[in-house]
């Protein structure tokens, strides 16, 4: 039986992954598809919904991004959000014009006044805060169109063609701040698409290990490059379930995990039953990175020198090219290494490896890549991964590479390692990690002046980075007490030779990233 699906069209608004994290949170599968997308390829799809998403432009412009009209005429359900709502109305033959300063433009919470009677706002009370964020309005309504919801500065806060299952809501019922934006998507859904909300991880999980199966064959082989995360650890228990001992996991250690990690991924899975190879490739990876300082630099060789690893191991056991590669990849690692309009953000380590690399194997599987983590997460759990490996805060690929700024060496490694364990014991003796979705050191590439003792120094200035977040795509800085920051500082700068002082990023992401390269 095929599985429902909602496309996401994106134009480019700064939501848009949350708009599919709240389709997903109502069991219905969703994915996310450029706005350039041929109508043919959506026909194919059979969506049984479609939401068009916020963007930054104005509809009017000649260069903003539009669909093709005759999306209107495939009988599938549509909802405008934003500028997704504008473009339905500029597309059906609406008007949308700027607003003025005192009318019609809206930043920010706003009371908006529902109609019930609209499948939409079925169920809801008669008005709800929602999270408005417009400089243009429509100002004439399409034909065939009806008003559904307003508010006081905007006379239309919401349209509605109930006949053709045509909507656009003006504010964003994705975001939090939008009381009963998740009603309103369940209604779209539930109400007007007629979704199963069949889209559930136990599914999921027994879907794809029977895709795995029949892809690998009866004799395939798959070797796992291994990082010893959840998302790799969650796709070896996958893998685990799918072919039993036809599976090797290689995880490179490449000296540049933080203090004890390679110990304790090669202790974790040992015990697992399944074949387990750690490569120490430390030398090979320093060498490559010598000198090399820009960030997407850097990322571009770790990838391809993984990708020369696992070469080599392929051929040390005898794994040929009717045999599969498989990598962790998820959901945010391909979004942000760009995919179609989106911009290149960083490329995520497993999105670089080399053609020749890909070319060695069969092919290359990533089953979690239509995943977010914290799905991920709850993917680990139905298959029964111990809690703290499914709970494990992230640690990118690249390591410590992305985390010291300018060159990378051994000796700004061991550095980086020493204040980045301290500040893990700290804020695990204060409990405050159990607050934090990822934390860590990053060393900076830059000296300033201290004095210790007597004496003058000249020494790196580290910064502390600990942030809150669920999907890692949005995070907020944490805040962590003073009094631990303090305790922290001093220890660092006390016991790491080099380091000199200690500064606490409290940038959120946007407009910062969660890394610092
Ligand atoms: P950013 O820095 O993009 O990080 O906000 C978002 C999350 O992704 C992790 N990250 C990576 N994970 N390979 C990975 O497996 C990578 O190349 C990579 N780069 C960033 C980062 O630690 C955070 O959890």
């Amino acid at each position: 039986m095929k599985r429902q699906k909602v496309i996401i069209l994106d134009f480019g608004g700064q939501y848009n992954q949350l708009i599919a994290r709240r389709v997903r949170e109502c069991n219905v599968y969703c994915e996310v598809m450029s706005y350039k997308t041929p109508l043919e390829k959506i026909r194919e799809e059979e969506p049984i919904g479609i939401i068009f998403t916020g963007g930054p432009n104005s509809v009017y412009e000649d260069f903003s991004p539009k669909t093709d009209k005759a999306i209107f005429d495939l009988g599938i359900p549509i909802l405008g959000i934003c500028y997704g709502c504008q473009l339905i109305a500029y597309l059906q033959g609406g008007k949308v014009s700027p607003a003025s300063e005192d009318m019609a433009r809206e930043y920010g919470k706003t009371e908006t006044y529902f109609d019930t009677s609209c499948s939409l706002f079925k169920g809801l009370p008669k008005s709800g805060i929602t999270w408005m964020s417009h400089g243009d309005y429509m100002s004439e309504l399409p034909e065939n169109f009806s008003l559904a919801a307003h508010s006081d500065a905007c006379p239309n806060a919401a349209i509605a063609d109930e006949s053709r299952k045509l909507y656009g809501v003006q504010f964003h019922p994705e975001v939090e701040h939008t009381q009963y934006g998740r009603d309103i998507i369940h209604n779209f859904l539930f109400c007007v698409c007629h979704a199963k909300g069949d889209w559930t991880m136990d599914d999921f999980c027994e879907r794809t290990i029977s895709e795995l199966k029949k892809e690998i064959g009866e004799d395939g082989r798959v070797l796992l490059a291994l990082s010893g995360g959840v998302d790799s650890s969650v796709l070896a228990a996958l893998l685990a379930r799918a072919i039993g001992n036809r599976l090797t996991c290689v995880f490179v250690d490449h000296g540049l995990m933080r203090k004890n990690e390679g110990d304790e991924i090669e202790a974790a899975f040992s015990k697992w039953d399944l074949n387990f190879v750690r490569v120490n490739a430390e030398r090979r990876f320093l060498d490559k990175l010598a000198n090399v300082t820009d960030p997407q630099q850097k990322r571009k060789i770790i990838g391809a020198e993984f990708g020369y690893v696992f070469l080599d191991e392929a051929d040390k056991f005898g794994i040929t090219n009717k045999d599969f590669l498989a990598q962790g990849t998820i959901y945010p690692d391909v979004i942000e290494s760009g995919k179609g309009d989106a911009e290149v953000i960083k490329s995520h380590h497993n999105r670089l490896l080399p053609p020749e690399v890909m070319a060695r194997f069969r092919g290359v599987l990533e089953p979690l890549q239509l995943l977010f983590k914290d799905e991920v997460r709850l993917l680990g759990e139905k298959l029964g991964l111990p809690r703290y490996l499914v709970m494990r805060q992230p640690f990118p690929g690249p390591g410590l590479a992305i985390r010291i700024i300018g060159e990378v060496t051994k000796q700004k490694a061991d550095m980086l390692r020493e204040a980045d364990y301290i500040m893990r014991r700290e804020l695990a003796q204060s409990g405050e990690d159990r607050n934090l979705n990822q934390f860590f050191a990053v060393l900076t590439n830059m000296r300033t002046v201290g004095v210790m003792g007597d004496g003058r120094t000249y020494d790196y200035t580290l910064a502390l980075r600990a942030v809150t977040t669920t999907d890692f795509m949005t995070a907020d800085f944490a805040r962590i007490p003073y009094e631990t920051l303090n305790r922290i500082s001093v220890r660092i700068v006390n016991e790491v030779k080099g380091i000199n002082r200690i500064v606490y990023d409290i940038t959120s992401k946007p407009p910062a990233t969660v890394e610092w390269e």
